[in-house]
């Protein structure tokens, strides 16, 4: 669909950085797109592009079968920029030679630029600055009409330009889109809003609009259901969906028992009254404690929540008649993962499939945010009104409690491990540090030690806090909390829970510990 919004393409051969380039084209306030390699001429004239962005990719075009690009790009007299495999493709069809390197270079590099006049505006030609590469090839004749405009110490052609009245046409072999490298964000800026001349008029807003008009234009009359998980991504989705169609949705939300203290109250609290959205609150509490009977084994408790989470699904669904369509608040960085079959989550540990929903449920997705990541899908739900607590909610696991309660689940431990992690959270939040830690909590431990509480001994259980610090939860360190915090949180717990006279803190980083104990 066409947008008002001045436009850039972004051609995708394969990199694992295209959504980046498209986010870091997003934080300009310009629109972008991101299309097959293989489009044809018509689809891209469809967004009326101002400029077009040859991703990076995996291929080389030495290969016999590596992805083509449609010559007829170079007639539209638009500006182009290709990056990586992009500047490769670029330089092969203008009659420049592309060679394998002696030596590769994946990493950081040292670029010297040459020019200023458009491309590397604003920044200094004297001092090299830092650059992400990844490639195999570099481009080693430069092709007729082109200019080196940047080199490192083992990619004499590091960046191309061609520039001509009707012809402006740029390679770097570089990555500009990741955060490693220097003056990135200059480069696309340059690119976007100087030499296709993009005015900067989109906003999430825009975002809204738009995928509003996608909604309903994809929905017709149909019925639509969103799962809440009580997490933002699924919740901001909901927001979104009911913006675009109203009645048409319905929310359901499966309790399975798990979850944190006074949450699912909360939820329903929040979209009730703040939303007038109803949530069907199913509560399956005790369909969950029962199957999860004695198990003790973190994989079967998985397994055991997955699966009554499917059955339950089913079962409730049946209630709504005929739905054709499930929301969904899959991220990108979940496409990239599911993707990725052997991505380190998918053998440590099954996260995926809790809260997978039955093949047999032929549903059709609706997933708006399939392009954005997460912290641009909480700046979505601000512009929504969705209230802090959910937008900064912290990543929680779907089989939730269950995997924080080591050995087997009861209602007793349920309730002692909701009281102490919501001390926890309480403490941290009164110290002002719940932004800068990426989760806090509390485990409770299958073993009992020996206290002394007013004059009388005591055998009762142990509670870990877990505080860790990360950027994306693929790699974690515990949080130096101040020791007075930690006071606080162990005297109030041992005080105020009953069960609970030991309080220990987690010191190990992910790897080689994982963040959740199970
Ligand atoms: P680990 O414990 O593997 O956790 O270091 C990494 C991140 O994933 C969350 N996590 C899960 N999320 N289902 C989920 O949806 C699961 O089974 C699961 N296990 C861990 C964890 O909270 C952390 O953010």
């Amino acid at each position: 669909m066409h947008s008002d919004h001045d436009t850039i393409v972004i051609l995708d051969f394969g990199s694992q950085y295209t959504q980046l380039i498209a986010r870091r084209i997003r934080e300009l306030h310009v629109f972008s797109v991101i299309l097959p390699a293989e489009s044809s001429l018509q689809d891209i004239l469809t967004h009326h592009p101002k400029g077009l962005i040859l991703s990076g990719g995996p291929a080389s075009i030495t290969q016999t079968h590596a992805p083509k690009l449609n010559n007829k790009i170079f007639k539209l007299g638009i500006p182009i920029l290709g990056i990586c495999y992009g500047m490769q493709l670029i330089a092969h069809h203008y009659g420049g030679t592309v060679k394998p390197t002696p030596k590769r270079e994946f990493g950081r590099a040292d670029l010297l630029i040459n020019d200023t006049q458009d491309l590397f505006k604003g920044i200094k030609t004297k001092k090299s600055f830092p650059v992400w590469m990844s490639h195999g090839d570099s481009v080693e004749k430069l092709p007729a009409g082109f200019q080196e405009i940047g080199h490192t110490p083992h990619a004499p052609i590091a960046a191309m330009r061609k520039s001509k009245s009707t012809e402006h046409v740029y390679g770097i072999q570089f990555h500009p889109e990741v955060s490693h490298t220097q003056h990135g964000s200059t480069i696309l800026k340059n690119f976007a809003c100087h030499i296709c001349q993009c005015k900067p008029t989109w906003t999430m807003g825009s975002f809204i609009d738009q995928a509003i008009a996608d909604i309903r234009h994809t929905v017709g009359k149909d019925k639509v259901i969103c799962a809440l998980s009580g997490g933002v991504d699924s919740a901001v989705a909901a927001v979104l969906v009911h913006r675009a169609i109203g009645s048409q949705l319905t929310c359901l939300f499966i309790d399975n028992g798990l979850m944190r203290k006074d949450e699912v109250a909360q939820l329903q609290t929040t979209f009730d009254s703040a939303y007038h959205m109803p949530v069907r609150i199913a509560d399956h509490s005790s369909t969950f404690i029962t199957a999860l009977g004695r198990t003790t084994n973190p994989e079967r408790k998985r397994k055991i929540i997955g699966r009554h989470f499917i059955k339950v699904f089913e079962y409730e669904a049946a209630f709504l008649g005929t739905v054709n369509f499930l929301v969904q608040g899959t991220l990108y960085p979940d496409v990239i993962e599911s993707l990725s079959v052997n991505g380190p989550s998918a053998t440590i540990k099954t996260h995926h499939n809790v809260g997978g929903l039955p093949k047999r449920m032929k549903f059709k997705l609706i997933e708006p945010f399939r392009e954005l990541f997460k912290d641009e899908v909480r700046q979505l739900g601000l512009e929504l009104g969705l209230p802090e607590h959910i937008i900064w909610r912290q990543p929680f696991p779907g089989p939730g409690l269950a995997i924080r309660i080591l050995g087997s689940i009861t209602s007793e431990r349920l309730t002692i491990l909701r009281n102490a992690d919501a001390i926890v959270r309480e403490e941290i939040e009164h110290a002002g540090l719940s932004r800068s830690i990426w989760q806090f909590f509390a485990v409770l431990l299958p073993i009992q030690t020996v206290g002394v509480m007013g004059d009388q001994r005591t055998y009762e259980f142990v509670v870990a806090i877990r505080a860790i610090t990360s950027t994306d939860g693929m790699t974690a360190d515990w949080a130096e909390i101040p020791h007075s915090v930690l006071a606080k949180i162990s005297n109030r717990i041992i005080n105020e829970v009953q069960g609970i006279n030991r309080v220990v803190y987690d010191i190990s980083s992910k790897p080689p510990a994982t963040i959740e104990w199970e």
